[in-house]
């Protein structure tokens, strides 16, 4: 099995074994990091770095990775500065960014975009969110933290708790978990529970899984994921301000649970302060696994043997 060249758009695109085997480089990768040994891995090697919607972290951390492999970077980071803004189609601009580079990252604001730009480029294409659909680095890097800090994946009772409507992080995360024997949660406001799509594939699969509305439902679980609500991805913004604000995790409410706290952030409200300085949290630690993956996932699809 070889990632060489292989385009990275959805979680459902990989298998078990593709996925372990990620996991497996980037501890690899961890460890090399670690020894603080020679990283030029990606020397001489491009990647362009194309982000049509906001982005902090998975932006910075995929330039970060770029660089710390001895590697360098292009890219646009507002669509109103790329010739987008004058007309120009996706295409157009794919076909010329990848004569200027060796691996494309893309988030933008379309469902489908990745794999739109996928299908024109003859180099890897790794989506960085597509809307609401997938976030597949993002599902990789939660699942490296969940597996580096319960020491597996299979077996554990793992909470979504938040936007399970919009948020593409909880989609590519609950595709990749039916591939193990987790017992998963679904904790939605109501009106923002897991698209119907994705519950009828869900079910398919002999995966242990409820929706349920109250937060205290996941308090016994292992893992809680924490997502914020979207806003940006309501329609109609008074539908946002009656669900905004419906779960605040607490140092409290978790007062006699043992699970750990992920969040790919941002985070709004969603997340209690008191939480920062508690053994469950682990959201920061998670930002840095994600640099560590996307190392490991560079090299991955530029041919580089760690
Ligand atoms: C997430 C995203 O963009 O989907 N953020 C991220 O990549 N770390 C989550 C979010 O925006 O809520």
């Amino acid at each position: 099995m070889s990632f060489y060249g292989r385009d990275i758009i959805s979680i459902r695109d990989l298998s078990r074994e593709d996925i372990e085997l990620i996991l497996d480089k980037s501890r690899r990768m961890e460890k090399i990091v670690e020894s603080d040994k020679n990283l030029d891995f990606a020397f001489r090697k491009v990647l362009a770095s194309l982000f049509f919607e906001p982005s902090t972290r998975t932006r910075l951390s995929f330039e970060s990775a770029m660089h710390r492999l001895g590697g360098k970077v292009v890219g646009i980071s507002e669509r109103e500065t790329a010739s987008l803004a004058k007309g120009e189609t996706l295409a157009d601009t794919i076909k010329t960014v990848e004569r200027y580079s060796d691996v494309i990252v893309i988030r933008h604001p379309k469902e489908g975009s990745a794999r739109w730009a996928a299908e024109v480029a003859q180099i890897p294409v790794i989506n960085a969110g597509d809307g609401a659909n997938q976030h597949p680095t993002q599902t990789l890097l939660d699942l490296y933290s969940i597996k580096k800090e319960k020491g597996k994946i299979d077996g554990l009772s793992i909470a979504l708790v938040g936007d399970l409507k919009y948020g593409r992080t909880v989609h590519s995360l609950a595709y990749a978990l039916a591939h193990y024997d987790s017992n998963m949660i679904c904790v939605s406001p109501k009106g923002l529970e897991m698209p119907e799509s994705v519950v009828n594939d869900l079910e398919s699969y002999d995966l242990s899984f409820k929706q349920v509305h109250d937060l205290k439902e996941s308090i016994n679980a292992d893992v809680i994921y924490v997502t914020r609500i979207q806003r940006e991805r309501f329609a109609d913004p008074s539908e946002y301000e009656k669900v905004k604000g419906t779960y605040r995790l607490s140092a409290e409410i978790l007062e006699k649970s043992d699970a750990i706290v992920l969040h790919p952030l941002p985070r709004v409200d969603e997340l209690d302060p008191s939480l920062d300085c508690t053994n469950h949290a682990k959201y920061f630690e998670q930002v840095q696994n994600g640099l560590i993956v996307r190392m490991a996932l560079l090299c991955l699809v530029l041919g580089v043997d760690i």
